[in-house]
């Protein structure tokens, strides 16, 4: 029997920090190894180009999030890895969809509204369109799973709301999908724990590539309060919250426990101990994707891999959605012949 598809991926816009790590990719890797589902993972390059991007710089930026999937656990032969710019069908039904999508429905949603604001420069229309070309990502894969952070749960629902346009207007052919929302810890930046670690902030982030001396000398300046105890209090104690999330993060020890092993110990002894905790927690990963990359070929060949399988797919669905427009013929009935 097939399983159902469970579809997600990032943005190729600069270095994975632990915020992505423990925000999206360990959860990719448990529902992969779940066996439940047939998995798609892409890198949504396409997305990127809607801010302002170096060319010099996006592809290698799109194979670098590659590494960082497989390295992190994701498993060539288990999911199906992509480029997106590498299936033209992506932009094809984004098209479609477009065609199908109300205005005043894209007007609403808020990232749109929030980019507005912070990259008020290049307010293009790609930006404005995103939603749909995100819908079509979904779509094309038959995809019934949905993994994404509630910051995409606006672009989620648009994503139904258009399969059920579709299916109203022409013939049921579009699965809705059903986002995944599991409980994952929010990590802060360390430079400014009101705000959530981003690339836009990159002062503030742990990337998964830091080498030791970078993570020990960043979690030294983690700003925290001058209470100088080691407690949960995420209102009162943002810094020190986050730096206890992080801790539980890589050790699966619960808050209550990491309180008791640093009673009346100061900050610095917690930062120090906790640098090392990332240190070795990102060894693994680190070893992994450095011979990854320096296999020649090896990261090559997965891209094409992924592109092959996912291919089939689009093609297959593409030719549907043609035929059910009727903008193209409907194909040939195969005829049985009877062998003797
Ligand atoms: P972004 O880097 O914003 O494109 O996000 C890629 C994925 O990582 C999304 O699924 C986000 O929800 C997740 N993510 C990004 N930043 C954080 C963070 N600071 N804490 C937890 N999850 C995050
Ligand atoms: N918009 C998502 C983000 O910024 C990335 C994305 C694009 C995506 N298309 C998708 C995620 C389809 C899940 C499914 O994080």
């Amino acid at each position: 029997m097939q399983k159902p598809v469970l579809f997600s991926g990032m943005q190729p816009t600069g270095k994975l920090h632990i915020g992505n790590y423990f925000g999206a990719l360990k959860n990719w890797v448990e529902l992969q190894n779940s066996g439940r589902y047939q998995c798609y993972f892409f890198v949504a390059d396409l997305h990127s180009i809607t801010a302002s991007f170096d060319p010099a710089e996006k592809y290698r930026q799109s194979v670098e999030v590659i590494a960082d999937y497989i390295a992190a656990g994701i498993s060539p032969e288990k999911s199906i890895v992509f480029i997106q710019s590498q299936i033209p069908e992506h932009s094809e039904l984004a098209w479609v969809l477009n065609c199908i999508t109300p205005f005043g429905e894209l007007r609403r949603m808020t990232q749109f509204k929030d980019k507005s604001t912070t990259q008020a420069e290049n307010i293009n229309v790609g930006l404005f369109d995103y939603p749909v070309l995100m819908a079509a990502d979904v779509l094309l894969y038959d995809t019934e799973v949905v993994p994404v952070g509630e910051d995409q749960l606006q672009h989620l629902e648009l994503t139904r709301t258009i399969a059920r346009k579709f299916n109203g207007q022409f013939t049921k052919i579009m699965q809705e999908p059903e986002p995944l929302l599991t409980e994952v810890p929010r990590l802060m930046s360390l430079s400014d724990p009101l705000k959530k670690m981003s690339k836009s902030m990159p002062e503030g982030c742990l990337f998964l590539d830091d080498e030791p001396d970078v993570i020990r000398d960043k979690v030294k300046r983690a700003v925290t309060d001058s209470d100088a105890k080691v407690l949960y209090s995420p209102s009162k104690k943002p810094g020190i919250a986050n730096l206890m999330r992080i801790y539980r993060g890589f050790t699966n020890l619960p808050i209550k426990e990491i309180e008791k092993k640093y009673a009346g110990a100061n900050y610095g002894v917690f930062k120090k101990e906790l640098a090392e905790v990332i240190v070795e927690g990102l060894r693994p990963f680190q070893v992994r994707k450095k011979l990854l990359m320096k296999k020649s070929g090896e990261i090559d060949r997965i891209i094409e891999k992924g592109r092959k399988k996912a291919q089939k797919k689009a093609t297959e669905k593409m030719d549907q959605v043609k035929v059910t427009l009727g903008i193209a013929k409907k194909p040939m009935k195969k005829t049985v012949t009877k062998s003797a």
